[in-house]
């Protein structure tokens, strides 16, 4: 399973990228705008701390203007995935945007017949968002393990990646469902380190190390 991180923050992007674990980003516009950089700028700052596919989000609505968009977004690095809004036009500027070579992430997926359409049109990625489904009382896993299965039937080599994801067990349901890329805010990717037992196991550890091999001073 891919992780990627879900931020357009570099702070948090380098810390992430230390771990040696962080496979990719995801940026939204909210996301970019919150950093008050143009987004050329941001995403070019972004290439050069995470080697991996970096989503970066047209904000045009129609379909020639998405396309114009995402040929301009692509050519910042070779590394860039144009995302594309799961509209009408979003799902003909991905089907242009494929034909030419360029790789689009189909963003805001709420459903599976919304997730069909973007592997028909040659997306690189699909990103149903489960948070914001769980926020309106839908189970959003559900809306993963569906289209993995479907995907899965037809043999569409369209990556599902979790997107909006808000805990660690959403991560672990993620990769229980099958999906091939995780996406999260760093803090989430943070609290995958955490366990008690860990903590526990480390400190007595180095408790019984410390008694058995080093003499207190007077002794030496
Ligand atoms: C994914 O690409 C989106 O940027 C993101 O996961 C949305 O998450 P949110 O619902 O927490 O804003």
């Amino acid at each position: 399973m891919k992780f990627f991180l879900d931020t357009a923050n570099l702070d948090e992007l380098k810390r992430g990228a230390a771990w040696g674990i962080v496979d990719g980003v995801t940026t939204n516009p909210t996301l970019i705008a919150r950093e008050g950089n143009p987004i050329e700028d941001q995403v070019r700052l972004i290439c050069g701390i995470v080697d991996g596919d970096i989503s970066a989000e047209v904000v045009s609505t129609e379909a020639p203007a998405m396309v114009k968009e995402g040929l301009k977004l692509a050519a910042i690095h070779k590394n860039i995935v144009v995302k594309c809004p799961l509209t009408r036009d979003g799902i003909e500027a991905t089907a242009e945007l494929s034909r030419r070579g360029i790789r689009v992430n189909v963003t805001l997926c709420f459903s599976a017949a919304q997730a069909l359409l973007a592997a028909k049109a040659g997306a690189y990625i699909i990103s149903p968002f489960v948070g914001r489904l769980d926020d309106i009382g839908s189970v959003g896993m559900d809306l993963v393990r569906d289209i993995v299965k479907i995907y899965g039937n037809y043999g569409y080599k369209t990556q599902v990646l979790a997107a909006s994801l808000r805990s660690p067990l959403h991560v672990v349901e993620a990769a229980l469902a099958g999906a091939q890329i995780a996406t999260m805010p760093f803090k989430v990717m943070d609290m995958l380190f955490n366990h008690p037992l860990t903590d526990k196991g480390l400190e007595q550890f180095l408790k019984d190390w410390g008694k058995a091999f080093q003499a207190p001073a007077a002794v030496r």
